[in-house]
């Protein structure tokens, strides 16, 4: 079994280095990958509201036999419930469907600033943090500006930005940011989806380079730059090679080179982007 090293985070918790994503399975394909992955070593996991797999997910834990404190339990709160108390609400049903007792880390899936409800439902994250229902509080596809925003009117940061992050979107600005705010970055998408970089000429000769697959170069390098990737994969065999990140590190120069393509989006923009 591999283990995976935990990242301290902010708040005195800490988060494993690597995770496994759950979009877009349904609750069946997620028992089984969540179950599967957890029996090989993986102890982040993570789901949300509208991926529609928290039952599934909570499933899979339970059918693990890892013991409930030992998963770092991740989920999200999504746009059509935001405001004070819809999120708490949002919550109880999310706990419910996943079957535990609380959850480790808590995040608003998307800021929607023209709904303009974000800093309420970050006083609710708050309170369930505040009342033990949830361990560790955070956002997800937040810029720079929402983040000064939380900070200004709560006194409050995330522990955790999750955000799109891959060799195509290296996010360097934001990064920056988290770094000097305390706030751990969590990459979604972190293979691009398999699109484009898996394959690319560079990362297919680097990985050669260390006797090592496409994959683990690109999570390597995630890992490398302090973020904690959430792979998604249902295959056992790829869920192994994901979470297998040791006994390997990439030079500067081959950090450069996986990463000096043109940088675009795979998902939406978060100052516009709106998901109910
Ligand atoms: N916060 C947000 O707004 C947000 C948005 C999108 C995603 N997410 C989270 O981030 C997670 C990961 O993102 P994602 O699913 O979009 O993309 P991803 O993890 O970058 O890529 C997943 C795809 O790559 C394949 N794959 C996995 N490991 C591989 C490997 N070693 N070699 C080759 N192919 C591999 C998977 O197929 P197989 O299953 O067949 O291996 C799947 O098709 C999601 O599952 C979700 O939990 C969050």
């Amino acid at each position: 079994m591999t283990e995976t090293p935990a990242r301290p985070l902010d708040d005195g918790r800490a988060i494993p280095a690597v995770g496994l994503g759950t979009w877009p399975l349904d609750d069946d394909a997620a028992e089984k990958a969540v179950a599967g992955a957890l029996g090989l070593g993986y102890r982040l996991v993570d789901t949300a509201m509208n991926y529609r797999n928290e039952t599934g997910t909570g499933r899979g834990i339970a059918r693990s036999g890892v013991p409930r404190e030992d998963v770092f339990v991740t989920t999200k709160v999504p746009g059509r419930h935001h405001g004070y108390e819809e999120t708490l609400a949002s919550f109880e049903e999310s706990r419910r469907a996943l079957g535990v007792e609380y959850v480790d880390l808590y995040l608003i899936h998307w800021p929607l600033p023209r709904v303009d409800k974000y800093v309420d439902t970050w006083r609710a994250m708050i309170k369930l943090r505040e009342d033990g229902l949830v361990r560790s509080i955070g956002v997800s596809n937040f810029t720079a500006a929402h983040l000064d925003r939380l900070e200004r009117e709560t006194g409050v940061l995330p522990a955790v930005n999750q955000i799109e992050m891959h060799p195509l979107l290296v996010q360097d600005e934001l990064r920056a940011v988290h770094t000097a705010k305390g706030i751990v970055t969590e990459s979604w998408s972190p293979l691009a989806r398999g699109r484009d970089v898996l394959d690319a000429p560079e990362t297919v000769a680097v990985a050669a380079a260390h006797g090592v697959t496409p994959g683990q170069v690109v999570l390597r390098w995630h890992t490398q730059l302090g973020a904690v990737p959430i792979p998604k994969s249902a295959d056992p065999g790829r869920q192994r090679e994901n979470l297998d990140l040791s006994g390997f590190e990439l030079t500067p120069r081959e950090m450069a080179r996986i990463a000096a393509g043109p940088q675009r989006r795979f998902g939406g923009d978060p100052d516009v982007h709106e998901e109910f």
